[in-house]
């Protein structure tokens, strides 16, 4: 079962409540969020990690959606933070993490960045041999270094950030040099740091980073007089968008990292450090749906188009990656298809193009779809937990919507829906 919070009844529910009323309710396109998925996802990772190795420390990889409610429901489950700028450490603080539990890993970081990072208590994964020299210079910290190990992996070219094509961390050659230098100029390093790459499904494509990262920290160890505390071997752990793709095997998974993980600190005879990681999209990604209304059905010699009010300024991810989303009709699902379990399919005639109103012809949600639908119709989005609402615009002039916490069965304002106003809001006119 993949998606065990939704359900199709009479109509789509997400945790028990009808989705089309929420749509009548809050109106579109919207957000709607299961608080217990997110739980779920954190508690069997987390667990399936400790059975093998006891000092586990996950840091949710924010980026993937700061709502500050989804920041809190993981900062009561015990989880850290990986914060890649100041507004997410603000945001993560704001939601009640306390400094020590945020790792600030950024790329092309400023002074002002680094003084902020260090004025708030929180610790920095150095990107550079540059941002540490600057960091230096500010203060006497301990530190972490984010390595680049050589080897990438990720479900589109943008999203690998590993190997020679990388921009990301201090190339594995340099890196004890790094570690030497930062404690001549009076840095303190504790950790290291990689991530690879994003949306993997297969645990093997992980297996060559960590054993790589593992004979990294024997050399550093070896050449250099200090005990890591963390290893954090980043995020990266992917979900399955299409009915196709298996979900990765997170037992499987949890077992092959702590494995070689444990085989690495025997071989180069080190203590027992905390083994972080930083999944984003894993804890968050499945948790959401979109609900979007059909505004519009058109058909030319070519293609069936059903318009809804949603495009690449609510989801971003079709337009910018290619990347497939589930779409069920939640006003009659019968067409679900295979993305909800035991759901009926039938109804079915020609494929559609899920069309959203932005005045670009790059603007679609899903192409070449089974699915029926009527004007007035509500149409769910899957998966839009991870890297959705967060990469969302005001483009061609939309206010960005509104999202909705399910909880205990109840639904939640979380964020409200913007009016006109608010795309007015810091301009100034003479
Ligand atoms: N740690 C670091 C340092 C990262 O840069 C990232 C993601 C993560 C952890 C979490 O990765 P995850 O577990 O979510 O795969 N916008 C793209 C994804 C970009 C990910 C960027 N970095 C997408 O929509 O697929």
């Amino acid at each position: 079962m993949t998606r065990p919070h939704l359900k199709t009844k009479q109509h789509l529910e997400i945790d028990g409540v009808d989705t089309t009323q929420l749509a009548d309710k809050y109106d579109t396109p919207l957000y709607v969020t299961s608080s217990d998925r997110i739980k779920q996802k954190y508690n069997q990772l987390k667990q399936a990690l400790k059975k093998h190795y006891p000092n586990i420390r996950l840091h949710y990889a924010c980026k993937a959606n700061t709502n500050l409610n989804i920041l809190q429901i993981l900062e009561k489950e015990g989880c850290h933070i990986d914060a890649v700028s100041t507004g997410e450490i603000y945001s993560a603080i704001k939601a009640g993490y306390s400094p020590e539990k945020i790792l600030y890993t950024g790329t092309s970081v400023s002074n002002e960045e680094l003084k902020y990072a260090v004025d708030k208590g929180v610790m920095i994964n150095l990107d550079s041999l540059h941002e540490m020299r600057r960091l230096s210079k500010i203060t006497s910290t301990e530190v972490s270094f984010r390595v680049n190990p050589g080897v990438g992996a990720g479900h589109h070219d943008h999203c690998i950030t590993g190997g020679s094509e990388s921009k990301f961390g201090i190339w594995e050659e340099d890196i004890v040099e790094a570690y030497k230098e930062a404690i001549k100029l009076g840095l303190k390093p504790i950790g290291i740091h990689m991530h690879i790459g994003s949306g993997i499904l297969e645990v093997e494509k992980f297996r060559p980073a960590i054993e790589k990262m593992m004979d990294i920290v024997g050399e550093i160890t070896q050449q250099v007089d200090i005990n890591l505390k963390f290893i954090d071997i980043g995020g990266g752990l992917g979900i399955p968008y299409k009915p196709e793709e298996k979900p990765l095997d997170i037992e499987k998974f949890a077992k092959m990292i702590t494995t070689e993980f444990k085989k690495g600190l025997k071989k180069h005879g080190l203590e027992q450090p905390t083994l972080a990681l930083e999944p984003g999209r894993y804890l968050v990604g499945d948790s959401s749906i979109i609900l979007t209304k059909v505004n519009d059905i058109k058909e030319n010699p070519f293609h069936k188009y059903i318009g809804v009010d949603a495009g690449f300024n609510i989801l971003q991810r079709p337009a910018m990656y290619g990347s497939h989303h589930g779409v069920v009709n939640a006003t009659n699902p019968q067409n679900a298809g295979n993305y909800i379990e035991n759901a009926p399919k039938k109804g079915v005639n020609r494929k559609a193009e899920i069309a959203g109103p932005l005045c670009e012809s790059g603007d679609i949600l899903a192409e070449n779809r089974e699915i029926t639908a009527q004007e007035g119709d509500i149409l769910a989005i899957l998966d839009a937990g991870a890297y959705g609402y967060s990469m969302a615009s005001r483009y061609n002039s939309r206010p960005l919507p509104a999202e909705i916490l399910i909880e205990n069965g109840e639904p939640r304002v979380i964020r409200e829906r913007e009016t006109l106003k608010d795309l007015l809001t810091k301009q100034k006119t003479k």
